[in-house]
């Protein structure tokens, strides 16, 4: 069988240099929900297939990027919940997804439906096995997702601006880091929002405070320190969630109001936009991105969008949910 790579959606490699100011690269868009549709967290599969989750609905989808006319399937709803936002994978094919009674038009949850799923695939199946795994009564608003080890999760709680420890085998959970920079402001409800580990610390973004930012951590995911900034966020616009490179030190954040991708390396140098721009809907209000993996997903960025559901580009422009696909492989030759 013929594997599509991703020059068969990116047909040609960029020019060797990239200027560092704009360097826009190649996007090409796999698919666009209907209007009125926002997903807000994705997670790759080790196959290259992408699970999606939908804040608009409690719904989690899947879609093969690669495939000819790649269109999601719907894996599950969430009956018991109004929202799916965070999610991550803790051992190989093993999921753990955020669920809520969350309301985007107020961006709040109501307290106590706070909860986590697993969703697990069985070695070569595509139909999950589902369980919740923890009840977390005291988060506020939990939204970004990652994984501490195999047993444990971190979620950020958007509205209280603390990271919670979850123990996703006995569903004990715990405050775990609470730092100024996690904080919301009165302005705006959304403190701490996606969060990511790598070499003992956790790199996160706070809408609120339009920042990227870093704290060391002990391996029970407790602080070792204080947070310190990274970058802010270009005008206009605010980090959501963000993908983070295992051997490189860039980061892939999304500008959510500033409809774009922006490049930052950990130590704040370089930040530049590489994908989107603030008056277009080719990345329409994004909220999330992430590595492709697998045959095919080598040098791509995936970038989930609300389709400028609350944010309407210039004003008044706004279209379904996106996933749209980033070809990063001229970066890397900078
Ligand atoms: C959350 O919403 C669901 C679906 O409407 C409802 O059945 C459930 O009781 C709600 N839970 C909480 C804690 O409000
Ligand atoms: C982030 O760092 C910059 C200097 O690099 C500083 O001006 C700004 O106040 C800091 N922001 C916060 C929220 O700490
Ligand atoms: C977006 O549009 C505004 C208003 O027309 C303009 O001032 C601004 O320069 C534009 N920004 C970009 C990045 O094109």
């Amino acid at each position: 069988m013929h594997i599509p790579t991703p020059s068969s959606f990116f047909p040609a490699l960029l020019p060797l240099f990239l200027p560092l100011t704009t360097a826009l690269l190649p996007t090409h868009l796999i698919y666009e929900a209907a209007v009125g549709t926002w997903y807000e967290n994705l997670a790759v599969r080790a196959s290259g297939s992408i699970l999606l989750t939908e804040i608009t609905a409690p719904n989690l989808y899947m879609i093969d990027p690669l495939s000819p006319n790649p269109k999601p399937t719907l894996v599950h709803t969430f009956t018991s919940a109004l929202w799916l936002v965070g999610i991550t994978e803790t051992t190989p094919d093993i999921f753990h997804l955020v669920a809520a009674n969350g309301t985007l038009a107020t961006l709040s949850s109501t307290p106590g439906s706070n909860r986590i799923f697993q969703v697990a695939f069985p070695p070569g199946r595509d139909t999950p096995e589902i369980k919740l795994t923890a009840t977390l009564p005291e988060a506020q608003l939990l939204n970004g997702l990652t994984t501490l080890n195999p047993t444990t999760v971190l979620a950020a709680d958007s509205a209280k601006g603390v990271v919670w420890a979850v123990d996703v085998e006995t569903g004990d959970s715990r405050i775990a880091i609470a730092d100024p920079l996690m904080l919301p402001t009165s302005a705006f409800p959304l403190g701490i929002n996606g969060l990511h580990i790598r070499d003992q610390t956790l790199y996160f973004t706070n809408s609120a405070l339009d920042l990227f930012a870093k704290i060391p951590i002990h391996p029970d995911g407790t602080a070792a320190g204080s947070a310190v900034n990274i970058s802010h966020a270009p005008a206009d616009a605010s980090y959501d969630d963000f993908a983070i490179s295992e051997n490189s030190d860039l980061a892939f954040l999304v500008t959510n109001t500033g409809n774009s991708l922006e490049d930052v390396g950990l130590r704040g140098e370089p930040q530049v936009i590489v994908a989107g721009n603030l008056n277009s809907t080719e990345l329409a209000e994004p909220t999330s991105a992430a590595f492709g993996r697998g045959e095919g997903g080598e040098g791509v960025v995936y970038v989930t969008t609300g389709g400028g559901l609350v944010a309407p580009v210039n004003g008044d422009e706004t279209v379904g949910a996106q996933l749209v696909a980033v070809d990063i492989r001229g970066l890397g030759r900078r």
